[in-house]
């Protein structure tokens, strides 16, 4: 039975499928390229993506093993499964399978698969701990796990979600800070959660990113096609235009010599393995 937060997550996206990663602004690609890179993926190799929302990493993964591998994406979002299943279609990817499942305790085989990635998801999973046991479940003995999460940003991405604060239910939490609480925030949190459900040799590296924006009406895209949306939503129509004001201000600082707005997000991959012998 799908948990009531796993069913307000696939709502979310559900809702956001249609834009997400579709502003024009490098993010997920590059995460997501970063993340392949930091496996090394060989041809051959069996990838499991979860949470594999419009298919960043799979469909970098699924050009990877190839030829001779198979990727598979799991995603509790039907539309995001739809997008993702399109997305493979027309790349002509036969070996990339796209299903609807729960991350938190996925419905496959044991031992199934060489290599788990999954970027920017772990946090949204009501128990991250016990997944990653389930995880570790689904690798053949040695397989590795691959994780990309949230590190250090600019004050200035902390300030833009600050503009939302005056507005929104103290339960709401956005995935970025989210992501850097608990053992999300830091490298020390996250290879004691990897180990502890398991794995071995587990270590991360990081990637300084530039997240670059044309101009504000870019932010403001970027933002409603991440779950930053919601606090859109929460904000009333009459205060839009005293927000965009207010994220200009904090954004022209930050302006390069061809007008561009590069504001800066470190992402932290966790990678480790799992056991030969269980
Ligand atoms: C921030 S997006 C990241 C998507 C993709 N991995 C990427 O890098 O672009 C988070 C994704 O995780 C999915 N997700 C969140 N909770 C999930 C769960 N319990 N099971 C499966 N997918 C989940 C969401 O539907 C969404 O597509």
């Amino acid at each position: 039975m799908t948990d009531d937060r796993v069913a307000a997550v696939a709502r979310t996206f559900d809702g956001l499928a249609h834009v997400y990663d579709r502003s024009g602004v490098e993010f997920f690609g590059p995460i997501a390229a970063g993340l392949v890179e930091a496996l090394a993926l060989t041809p051959g190799e069996r990838v499991l993506d979860l949470g594999c929302g419009a298919g960043a990493v799979l469909l970098r993964a699924a050009h990877a093993v190839a030829p001779g591998g198979s990727t598979v994406g799991l995603d509790v979002s039907e539309l995001m499964v739809a997008t993702t299943r399109e997305a493979a279609d027309a790349l002509g990817a036969t070996d990339v399978e796209v299903i609807v499942g729960d991350a938190q305790d996925p419905a496959l085989p044991a031992g199934a698969f060489d290599v788990i990635a999954s970027s920017l998801v772990l946090f949204f999973l009501p128990g991250p701990a016990a997944a990653l046991e389930r995880w570790r479940g689904l690798l053949a003995p040695g397989g590795r796990l691959g994780l990309a999460t949230f590190g250090e940003r600019d004050e200035t991405f902390e300030a833009l979600d600050g503009l939302f604060s005056p507005f929104l239910p103290p339960t709401m939490l956005d995935a970025r800070t989210s992501g850097t609480r608990g053992p999300f925030a830091s490298d020390h949190g996250m290879i004691a959660m990897v180990e502890g459900a398991g794995f071995v040799d587990a270590r991360t590296v990081s990637l300084d990113l530039a997240v670059r924006f044309a101009d504000v009406s870019q932010w403001e895209a970027f933002s409603r096609s991440t779950g930053q949306a919601a606090m859109w939503g929460f904000a009333p129509e009459a205060e839009h235009d005293s927000i965009r004001a207010a994220a200009a201000a904090l954004l022209a600082p930050h302006a390069d010599a061809d007008g561009s707005l590069a504001v800066r997000q470190r992402i932290r991959y966790t990678l480790a393995r799992a056991p030969i012998e269980s």
